[in-house]
């Protein structure tokens, strides 16, 4: 009689391991996430994945020379800067993002960049055929002589062509549909997700592969399949944009190599990801002149000044409670903001529904832009435009107080160089740098005062 091989379940959410099933995971919480999968045996007999047959061993730290470190920059400026100045030979960087937002057109841009300025590139597709990459490939006009495209999913295959080939970079798209022969569970389980990637790591490292593997991401943010495997590699960037809008941000969540803060803008076109160099040029096309309910801020993404435009609808309350919603901003940020503007500026707002919206679909969430909020709800409240021309730049305290914000002079000469003519800052603010000629700076101290200069 043949013996039944051991299970064990699996949490697919954080990859907590118990020998029986459970309803509710004991290690992160999540309910029914527990899947049954085959005991694998210790990795000891399957660890081995050296091309080159060197192996680490441990040194005194004062034997051991830096390499210099050699970043590889694309032309791509925003996507070396995401990544902290250019990619890293031998890193495994994980990019996450929702369906069809342009993973793999992005890495394809990628690849044709990297393979042009002399690397050779191993392109791993488990989601389409060769001949659909060629195709999107034509689209976006890439060619290139060292360019391998590969559709496969067998992980020991793949490992064989890229001992063969030598790659420079290898692109796993993406890591769901990999599965290691050794491994008995389904492609995508933890156990599948987490065995691939291990091996890719160390082909990475011993080789000195850079290697770019693409996650899905579930509904609530996270990367299909285990959370841990956001630990387990160097850098993990988001993809991240509205279905509805062309734009795309490239967000470093991880980086063993740089800064989390920078994002890379990039516009999806026909002719594929083009890079937006004037991100609030792009934001503020749109805007509508003497439209009320509107006003713009410059706030900050990573180290980069980007004006956004601020929306209110303020609408008496005809039924009920009042109805909030707030769009790219925080909702919380919003409600305290319309509590200060009532409390401290007499707004009447307590009756009335109050819809916001960051334009564009961006995303903002830092102080500074409290300022903006109040004033675009002021506008919209009191049906009075705000210039076209003004910004507002400012944090908001619970009694109405205007205070200081960090990167003021950024932000400001960012605003003037789209035209902006009136920038209100924090009183606070205004000493210890210069500010540009053309430019009117109002100082402000009290949100009751801005509304006061801004609307007459
Ligand atoms: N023929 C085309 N012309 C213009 N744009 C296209 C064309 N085909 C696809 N696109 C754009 O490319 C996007 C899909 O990009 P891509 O396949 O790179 O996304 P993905 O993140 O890899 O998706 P998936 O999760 O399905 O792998 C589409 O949303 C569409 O905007
Ligand atoms: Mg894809
Ligand atoms: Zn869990």
């Amino acid at each position: 009689m043949a013996k039944k091989k051991p299970t064990v379940f699996v949490c697919q959410h954080c990859g907590y391991e118990s020998p029986k099933y459970l309803g509710k995971c004991p290690s992160c919480g999540t309910w029914n996430q527990m899947v049954e999968e085959r005991v694998q045996p210790k990795s000891d007999s399957r660890s081995r994945v050296t091309i080159s047959g060197k192996a680490s061993k441990a040194e005194p730290i004062t034997d051991i020379t830096i390499e210099k470190e050699e970043r590889v920059k694309t032309k791509l400026v925003e996507f070396n800067r995401v990544l902290g100045g250019g990619v890293v030979p031998g890193s495994l960087v994980l990019i996450g993002g929702d369906p069809g937002i342009g993973k793999s057109t992005l890495l394809l841009q990628v690849s044709a960049q990297l393979n042009n300025d002399g690397g050779t590139v191993l392109y791993v597709s488990g989601e389409e055929s060769a001949s659909q990459i060629k195709m999107r490939a034509e689209r976006l006009e890439l060619r290139g002589t060292d360019f391998y495209l590969y559709a496969e999913t067998d992980l020991s295959l793949i490992q064989e062509t890229i001992e063969s080939i030598k790659p420079d970079y290898v692109i796993i798209d993406s890591i769901q549909t990999m599965h290691h022969p050794e491994i008995d569970s389904a492609s995508g389980s933890v156990s599948q997700v987490r065995e691939s990637t291990a091996t890719l790591m160390r082909l990475a490292k011993m080789n000195n592969i850079a290697i770019f593997i693409v996650g899905h991401v579930t509904k609530e943010g996270n990367i299909a399949g285990p959370r841990m495997l956001e630990h387990m590699v160097d850098t993990v960037l988001y993809f991240e944009g509205e279905r509805h809008h062309t734009f795309r941000i490239l967000r470093a969540v991880k980086n063993r190599f740089g800064s989390t803060n920078e994002i890379g803008i990039f516009e999806m076109r026909n002719g594929g990801l083009e890079e937006v160099l004037n991100p609030s040029q792009l934001f503020l096309e749109e805007r509508l002149a003497g439209a009320t309910g509107s006003s713009v801020v410059a706030a900050m993404e990573g180290t980069r000044p980007v004006l956004v435009e601020i929306q209110s609808l303020i609408s008496p309350t005809v039924f009920g409670n009042a109805k909030r919603t707030a769009s790219g901003l925080d909702y919380s940020r919003v409600s305290l903001i319309m509590a200060v503007l009532e409390k401290r500026a007499g707004l009447l707002l307590q009756n009335q529904d109050a819809y916001l919206k960051a334009a564009g679909g961006v995303r903002l969430d830092e102080p500074a832009i409290d300022l903006s909020i109040a004033v675009s709800i002021a506008s919209s409240y009191k049906e009075k435009e705000t210039r076209a021309t003004d910004c507002f730049i400012g944090e908001i305290g619970l009694t109405g107080e205007v205070r200081r914000v960090s990167k003021i002079e950024q932000r400001v000469n960012e605003a003037a160089k789209l035209g902006f003519k009136r920038i209100f800052v924090p009183k606070n603010n205004l000493s210890g740098w210069t500010f540009p000629k053309e430019i009117d700076i109002i100082g402000c101290s009290t949100i009751s005062e801005v509304i006061k200069k801004a609307f007459n």
